[in-house]
């Protein structure tokens, strides 16, 4: 029986989230039980880069979220209202939920997990922070066995996007800000982006998980960089640092009797050292960074916004709670008497994948050669790699050592077998004194 989805919103994300659903070949087997059911919008008329069944849409979202039909609620229509609204409704008629929606997690998570606490359903939202990273999972999985010291974050792509700009450019912010509107990297209406607001409600989430604890949003300090310019990100590079918007929440430096619960969280422009592993995460990318003992440093990284990589956390969270419902419903059923497992924990594949063996990987390679330094050697080698459909991108003679010459090639992408039986040749000339090393190029 499919587990059929309330979707709330068609934009890109809810777009990208049916194309999943759409097309569950090569994905995991539990994605084919997905049934889209109902799918709520704003505009029937406004033309989609999905189809759908005309009978599945509706601009009735109220009707989606109380049908008794509908197993999970998945709301990707943003912003507070109506989605604080539906969200608690679709709790009190006990579905599970599965949210995009930093914002109003941010200032009325008390409100809704108590509700679902109350109701015994789960509110899930992978996709809140992040994007298509997977962080909110192994906060809540993963590490739990550790002790969270800090969330260090670059939550937010467009001011990553500016900041990478304008070191790269030597641009100022008004400038290079006008430039991603104009190029749709940032909104029209950046405030919530550039001001630091977005980040903000994404460290409040981030922190409330790692720490245990409910997080005022009100608490979080918040600047955003409106206030960087170009000469203090030169001044930065000059001393060996790069400025980011970091996202922190760290417990508290002076331990206090309840240092536990006592957190710093706050959102600003840093200026990070260049060895810094988040200084080297630039453009519109994402990187959340998480200490803890005993595990140390984690760091998670990746595309923190678009439809394919949010909409993979929307139904990465769907197939969690898919996965819940199914050993719920099969146990009840199980002729056997043993327990249904988990299909996302437990093994469900027979079958074994054909490996492809290595005489046929195509990759690039490094080749170093000792040979005679005597003319016409590095053509007789570009000749035989050649006979043998190997393609050099470069070749260097690196040094020469009395009447031996050191000669290095790297090839273009070619198929393992066919640059081994290049070298078997290369080895049979007397001119080539040894094959000091092959190495493949990523
Ligand atoms: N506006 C966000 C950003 C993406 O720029 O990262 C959605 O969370």
């Amino acid at each position: 029986m499919a587990f059929k989805i309330g979707l709330l919103g068609l934009g890109t994300v809810g777009a990208g989230t049916v194309q999943i659903l759409q097309d569950p070949a090569q994905r995991h087997p539990l994605v084919q039980e997905l049934a889209i059911y109902r799918v709520g919008v704003r505009s029937l008329d406004k033309p989609r880069t999905v189809t759908l069944p005309p009978e599945q849409l509706t601009t009735d979202l109220a009707s989606i979220v109380t049908d008794p039909s509908v197993d999970i609620v998945v709301e990707l229509i943003g912003g507070l209202e109506p989605a604080r609204s539906l969200i608690l409704k679709a709790i009190e008629h006990r579905k599970h939920v599965v949210t995009a929606n930093k914002a109003v997690i941010a200032r009325f998570g008390a409100e809704i997990y108590t509700a679902a606490a109350q109701a015994g359903v789960y509110v899930l939202l992978e996709a809140a922070v992040g994007g298509g990273i997977p962080v909110i999972e192994p906060l809540k999985q993963s590490l739990c066995a550790n002790r969270i010291h800090s969330v260090t974050g670059i939550v937010n792509g467009t001011t990553n996007y500016i900041l990478t700009r304008m070191k790269n450019e030597g641009g100022d912010f008004a400038q290079i800000l006008a430039d991603a509107q104009q190029l749709g990297y940032a909104e029209a209406d950046p405030t919530a982006d550039v001001d630091g607001f977005d980040a903000a409600d994404k460290i409040a989430i981030l922190a409330s998980l790692a720490f245990g604890g409910r997080i005022k949003l009100e608490e979080v300090y918040c600047e955003g960089i409106r206030g960087v310019s170009a000469t203090d990100i030169a001044y930065a590079e000059q001393l060996g640092f790069v400025i980011k918007l970091l996202a922190i929440a760290k417990r508290a430096s002076q331990p206090t009797p309840d240092s536990l619960d006592h957190l710093q969280v706050r959102v600003h422009p840093t200026l990070v050292p260049k060895q810094h592993p988040l200084a080297s995460v630039n453009d519109v990318y994402n990187a959340i960074l998480i200490e803890g003992t005993p595990i140390g440093q984690v760091m998670f990284f990746g595309p923190g916004a678009g439809a394919g990589p949010t909409a993979s956390a929307v139904v990465a969270d769907i197939l969690n709670i898919a996965a819940i419902l199914k050993v719920e419903r099969g146990c009840a059923v199980q002729p056997s008497g043993l327990p249904l497992l988990d299909p996302l924990l437990a093994c469900s594949h027979q079958h074994y994948c054909t490996v492809a063996p290595i005489s046929d990987v195509v990759t690039r390679f490094y080749a170093r050669f000792l040979t005679k330094d005597f003319p016409g050697v590095i053509g007789k080698l570009g000749t035989c790699f050649g006979h043998h459909e190997v393609s050099l991108e470069s070749v260097v003679q690196i040094d020469r050592r009395s009447d031996t010459a050191e000669i290095v090639v790297v090839t273009h992408d070619v198929k393992e077998g066919n640059f081994r039986r290049a070298l078997e040749e290369i080895c049979t000339y007397p001119a080539v004194e040894q094959i000091a090393s092959t190495f493949r190029v990523l």
